[in-house]
């Protein structure tokens, strides 16, 4: 039997029962999820093997800030014509808990097209896939720990979760730290997007103070006048008000 949205949200909403019975405070992502199905497999289910970092580091990919070139974070540009879609900026800045820029940092996004699509072959759902966008970009913070990118909005696309499940519009991103084994991802989301009450990523967050940092505001003083909407979205690292991240438990 195929599940349906009915049945998964009614495991949500059982989950989220339980955790405002308990009294705790969550802010982290539960790595198992069943309401998202493959979580199981999306986490480690053995004790992690460790490794001697600095041998690790000579076997990472290494790159310099001369090799980011500040074009790269304008995914508008990337082709010969014009993305589809809402232009936009998406602007922010990466802290650690009292505030303090987390400079130079290599920041990289991926994200679907407009009409909800990624090029990708396990993507292969019927929305149209638009030659002139990529859908990554990246760029290094600067020495406010600003980072700053053009884009188009992306949509909402379907998943095989269940039957007729939808994500709501997202943003990859990823954080390198200072060496690759500090790499940090998480997602960003757009502001009421109602979705959000029927995806099982977004709620394997149980803390809704928590889920709530992983959506920008539309900020005006992002936009550019006959050009692009804007939205702001700082990440904060460490602390009570850290942005929850995929793949780290408290
Ligand atoms: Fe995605």
């Amino acid at each position: 039997m195929t599940e349906t949205q009915a049945d998964i949200s009614a495991e949500i909403a059982a989950i989220s029962a339980e955790y405002a019975a308990s009294g705790a405070t969550e802010t982290s992502v539960r790595l198992d999820y069943p309401p998202y199905r493959s979580s199981i497999l999306r986490h480690p289910t053995k004790a992690p093997y460790q490794l001697d970092p600095e041998e690790l580091e000579l076997w990472a990919p290494v790159f310099g800030h001369q090799d980011v070139d500040p074009l790269e974070a304008d995914l508008t540009i990337q082709h010969r014509g014009e993305p589809i879609g809402e232009r936009m900026t998406v602007a922010g800045r990466i802290t650690d808990g009292d505030g303090r820029p987390v400079r130079h940092q290599l920041v990289e996004i991926w994200q679907a097209n407009a009409g909800g699509r990624y090029i990708h072959q396990r993507d292969q759902h019927p929305a149209p896939l638009d030659p002139n966008f990529t859908g990554m970009g990246r760029c290094l913070t600067d020495a406010d720990g600003r980072y700053r990118f053009t884009t188009i909005k992306p949509g909402p696309y379907p998943w095989r979760n269940h039957l007729n499940a939808w994500r709501p519009a997202h943003i990859h991103f990823s954080v390198f730290g200072t060496e690759f084994t500090q790499r940090l991802v998480t997602q960003m989301y757009f502001p009421s997007d109602p979705l959000f009450a029927l995806d099982p990523i977004y709620q394997a967050i149980p803390d809704q103070a928590a889920r709530d940092r992983l959506v920008a505001t539309y900020d005006h003083d992002e936009t550019a006048a006959e050009f692009s909407m804007g939205y702001r979205w700082d990440i904060v690292l460490t602390g009570s008000r850290r942005t929850p991240l995929e793949g780290d438990a408290e």
